[in-house]
């Protein structure tokens, strides 16, 4: 079996790290999302992975590389343009062949793997299988209405009026029956080849298509807020134990709780560490209140600060800021109090940046 991860498309929601990053990259807990994807692939025994790729694939690939140090092989297809996850697949109808495979969607985090889905996807082999989760508004995403022996009866892309509560998540099990379905359908009203409407095709044909629930934790990182909600559940399942800490200095005035991982090179100073965090390599902590649930990224400067449930990105500096919460800080990003006492604050901020300034 081989997998397709989708690592292209524009990212808007998550504007303005997109600007200058992959949407995939944006890390949760110091990690790439789309290294969480890879160890889930690696971790069901597949070797051979297409990455589609978009306008950021150079990045991508500087990231992943050959895929080797995770135990893949990765073989990058280039998409021009964002036009849709099937059109995804029939990129890549090459590469795939005609055997059975994976697809994920490289913004998505499955927290507990998808080694059950696999599982139950070899057993029963039907043509599709689609993971689903109840979700509170069904209508950002796929929604699957499924039978009670698991056929999927229907699927829609965002219906306005949902007729399930059951979300579609971004892994989904094809056999090679797919491809017909993906040459088959028109674009849709958004101007993309769904995958929805391909997987309703195979449905239409009287293919069989399974709807498994996942009892996992799953997010879709594609918005700020699903994005710091998932750094938090990964966080929460870190040890942090004192192995997690060699290379790195903790003087005698810091003070650490609960679970703490710090990379090599990190320097903590006159500092209140509170877990679950973790801290990257070379990252200087001085004088600071930090956590719970914050990833700081390497190389990092926080001075007399305080920052909780954030994701702080390489090379960011926060000086002199105390009450920071819930916040996404960009890599090289400079947060200050204001250099004199008598001058107001002042924002040096990029397009499509968000600012919640104290009055
Ligand atoms: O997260 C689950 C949802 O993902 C499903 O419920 C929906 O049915 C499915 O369409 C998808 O919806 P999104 O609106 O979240 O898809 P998004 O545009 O974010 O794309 C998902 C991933 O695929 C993301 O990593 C970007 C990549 N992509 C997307 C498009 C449209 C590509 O590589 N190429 C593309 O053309």
């Amino acid at each position: 079996m081989k997998a397709l991860v989708l690592s292209g498309g524009e990212g808007t929601r998550l504007r303005p790290f997109t600007y200058s990053m992959a949407k995939q990259l944006v890390p949760v807990a110091n990690k790439p999302v789309l290294v969480h994807c890879l160890e889930n692939l690696r971790d069901i025994g597949i070797e051979d992975v297409g990455v589609i790729v978009g306008g950021h694939a150079a990045q991508i690939e500087a990231t992943v590389g050959d895929g080797s140090r995770l135990g893949l092989r990765l073989t990058y297809i280039r998409q021009e343009a964002p036009l849709g996850l099937a059109h995804c697949v029939a990129l890549a109808a090459d590469f795939l062949g005609d055997d059975d495979f994976v697809m994920y969607l490289g913004d998505n985090v499955l927290a507990d793997g998808i080694a059950e889905a696999a599982e139950a996807f070899h057993e029963r082999r039907p043509d599709a299988q689609v993971l689903v989760t109840k979700v509170a508004d069904p209508r950002q995403y796929g929604v699957a209405e499924v039978d009670a022996d698991s056929k999927v009866l229907a699927l829609v892309e965002k219906p306005s009026a949902p007729r399930s509560d059951l979300a579609v998540i971004g892994v989904y099990f094809f056999t090679a029956a797919v491809h017909e379905a993906v040459r088959a359908i028109e674009p849709s009203a958004r101007g993309e080849l769904e995958i929805t409407d391909a997987i309703q095709h195979l449905v239409d044909a009287g293919r069989t298509v399974t709807a498994r629930e996942y009892e996992g934790y799953w997010k879709d990182t594609g918005k700020i807020d699903d994005l710091l909600e998932c750094n938090r559940e990964i966080l929460a399942r870190i040890a942090g134990t004192a192995a997690d800490r060699e290379g790195a200095e903790v003087d005698a005035e810091s003070i650490l709780q609960g679970p703490v991982v710090l990379g090599p090179g990190a320097r903590v100073v006159r500092s209140k560490l509170t877990g679950p965090l973790v801290i990257g390599a070379g990252s200087v902590i001085t004088g600071s209140s930090v956590g719970p649930y914050t990833a700081v990224g390497r190389d990092c400067v926080l001075e007399d600060s305080g920052v909780e449930d954030s994701i702080i990105l390489e090379g960011a500096a926060i000086k002199n800021v105390r009450d920071l919460q819930s916040c996404v800080i960009g890599r090289w990003a400079q947060v200050q109090k204001p250099v004199t006492a008598a001058s107001g604050s002042r924002l040096i901020i990029g397009d499509h940046t968000r600012a919640e300034v104290m009055a």
